[in-house]
């Protein structure tokens, strides 16, 4: 196996039978099940604040539907505090950003992984606008373009309450992922942030409770996910 240089861990390829992968295929699976009856193909994950798990999430969704054998593109749409690049050890010369100025098609951009089946956008250039940048039509296009191509978009955005980038990202997809750092998140930050996600009538697919302590166990390494009521 390839060794991956980053201490984000990747944990779906990496230990693919723990029970942390176990529970990302649930989550893979309880998405599939949600939208058996329409199109869910792009997906944007976010949280409130910074450091709940977002990329950690992004990027073990992202693989536990490649495993599956979708063809999926994971985006890094955090243009403020990119990651996507180093943990697949991949350049970050050019991406997203130089697509949505069309400075390079998709096609020149996109990055092969070591993952049969998974694709990424690394962020590009970090720019001045990122969220003027999110809610060009460019950005739209990039999408619809990427959707018929490929079977399931996850998009990693920076923290909702932070700035606006998530939720104009998800306004122009199919559903949101919430994460929730189940030891960190405030009531009142979660509330407002579903709150805002509704607002632009994101659809909220589920809560991802990230840093859960399962009982008998020490180590916060859990995740757990929750679907909307
Ligand atoms: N369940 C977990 N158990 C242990 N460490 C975790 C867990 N989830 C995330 N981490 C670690 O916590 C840190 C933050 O995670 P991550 O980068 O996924 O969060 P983020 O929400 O994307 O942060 P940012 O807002 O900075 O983009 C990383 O070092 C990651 O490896
Ligand atoms: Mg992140």
């Amino acid at each position: 196996m390839r060794q991956l240089t980053h201490k984000y861990p990747l944990i779906m390829d990496i230990n693919p039978k723990s029970f942390i992968a176990e529970s990302y295929r649930a989550l893979r699976t309880n998405i599939e099940f949600s939208s058996f009856d329409d199109d869910l193909k792009s997906i944007v994950i976010t949280s409130a604040k910074p450091q709940e798990g977002k990329t950690t999430t992004a990027v073990n969704m992202a693989v536990a539907f490649a495993q599956a054998g979708k063809s999926v593109v994971l985006i890094d749409a955090d243009l403020r505090k990119p990651s996507i690049h180093n943990i697949f050890s991949k350049h970050n010369r050019g991406g997203l950003s130089n697509i949505i100025v069309k400075q390079y098609r998709v096609n020149e951009m996109i990055q092969e992984t070591h993952i049969d089946n998974l694709w990424v956008i690394t962020s590009g250039p970090v720019p001045p606008n990122p969220s003027e940048m999110l809610s060009s039509n460019n950005f739209t296009e990039m999408l619809d373009e990427l959707k018929e191509r490929y079977s399931v978009i996850i998009i990693d955005t920076p923290p909702a309450l932070t700035v606006t980038d998530a939720q104009i990202a998800a306004a122009k997809c199919d559903g949101v992922i919430l994460v929730v750092n189940a030891g960190k998140a405030k009531r009142d930050s979660v509330v407002k942030v579903k709150e805002q996600l509704e607002h632009v009538k994101a659809r909220l697919l589920g809560v991802v409770l990230n840093n859960a302590k399962r009982k008998k166990r020490n180590k916060q390494e859990e995740y757990y996910y929750e679907s909307r009521a």
